[in-house]
């Protein structure tokens, strides 16, 4: 069996909670979204949204994609950072044409290269402002790989690169009237606690899996710690359940295989990160939490033991921030 299915399936026995896939067949698969549309609010999501600036990493592709449809076709301006041109201008006409809006902007960027990521920040400062950023790219790369900066690629993307855009885009957000930012996390970081020893997996046997579950760990304390950081900003991450994209299939192909008929559709991935982008409902929440199906759930399993420390998680940043500089 696959390392990677073989990580779920432990998960789920360690944690026989609707994060298991045995039981994804209840909340986190499509007919779980199903059941869960029936308590959502219809008016939520009609809005119209021009004039709003939103950002979508990783937007040519699965949720990310569906995101930034969904956004256009609200009239909303959409600017999307993803690493591969060709990709990139496929989705942006894909987009535009299903549509009719013209505000669809490309930014070619690898989000796993620190230097790219703050060259970016500072032109896009220049020239544009900025209501809502989605942190959406992620990847899972299945062994030790290393960028040409000698960062281990799913740290790079998943964590580093989320944290430098967000610190980059901060003064941008802050400037505009209900700014928020969206990290698509995973409930598989539920299987992990923060764990800042070994955070490019240099000491430790390397799992992909679980190295995936711990950066969306660290996506979840991070968006916890710039909700009390930055008050004037609405914060959230969330779970979009398990969802039918070209990341499923090409990280893990076992358990797409296994499971495809009952994974969620991109659409259907898509919901929460739109419901809590786009709708006054969401920005009515507290700021910091993590949301699975337009409600707010908790980032930890009863007697899992995943809750981090202050000290800790103030080393996650300390250590982020020192790292981020050296590539400024
Ligand atoms: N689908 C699920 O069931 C599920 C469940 C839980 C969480 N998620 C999360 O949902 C988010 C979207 O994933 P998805 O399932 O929609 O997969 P996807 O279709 O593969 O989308 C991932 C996007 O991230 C981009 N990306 C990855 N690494 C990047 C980098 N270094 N620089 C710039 N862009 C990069 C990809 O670009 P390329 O097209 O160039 O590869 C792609 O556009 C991810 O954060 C994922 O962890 C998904």
């Amino acid at each position: 069996m696959p390392i990677l299915e073989l990580g779920f399936l432990l998960q789920g026995f360690v944690f026989p909670t609707p994060y298991s896939w045995s039981s994804c067949g209840s909340a986190l698969s499509r007919s779980g979204y199903e059941s869960a549309c029936k308590d959502f609010v219809p008016h939520d999501l009609e809005v119209q949204v021009p004039g709003r600036v939103f950002l979508v990493t990783g937007g040519n592709s699965g949720i990310g994609k569906a995101t930034a449809l969904e956004i256009a076709k609200r009239g909303g301006t959409v600017h999307l950072v993803c690493r591969d041109q060709a990709r990139a201008e496929d989705a942006r006409d894909e987009i535009i044409r299903e549509s009719s809006n013209q505000n669809i902007f490309l930014h070619i960027v690898d989000l796993s290269d620190p230097k790219q990521i703050w060259k970016f920040v500072e032109n896009f400062k220049q020239e544009h402002k900025l209501h809502v950023l989605i942190n959406n790219a992620g990847c899972m790369v299945n062994k030790r790989e290393l960028t040409e900066d000698g960062l281990e690629k799913n740290f790079a993307a998943n964590t580093l690169g989320v944290y430098i855009l967000m610190t980059g885009l901060i003064p941008v957000l802050e400037k505009e009237h209900d700014p928020r930012v969206i990290t698509v996390s995973s409930g598989g970081m539920l299987a992990q606690k923060l764990n800042t020893n070994d955070l490019q997996s240099e000491r430790t046997p390397f799992d992909g899996t679980m190295v995936y579950a711990q950066n969306k760990r660290q996506q979840v304390v991070l968006t916890e710690r710039w909700a009390q950081g930055h008050l004037a900003i609405h914060f959230s991450s969330m779970h979009p359940g398990w969802a039918d994209t070209p990341g499923v299939r090409q990280a893990m192909p076992g358990f797409h295989a296994r499971f495809r008929d009952r994974l969620r559709s991109e659409a259907q991935g898509a919901d929460t990160v739109l419901w809590l982008a786009l709708s006054s409902a969401a920005a009515a929440q507290p700021s910091g939490r993590f949301f699975q199906d337009r409600k707010p759930v908790s980032t930890h399993l009863p007697l899992a033991r995943t809750s981090s420390s202050p000290a800790e998680e103030e080393k996650l940043i300390e250590i982020l921030e020192q790292l981020a500089q050296t590539f400024k």
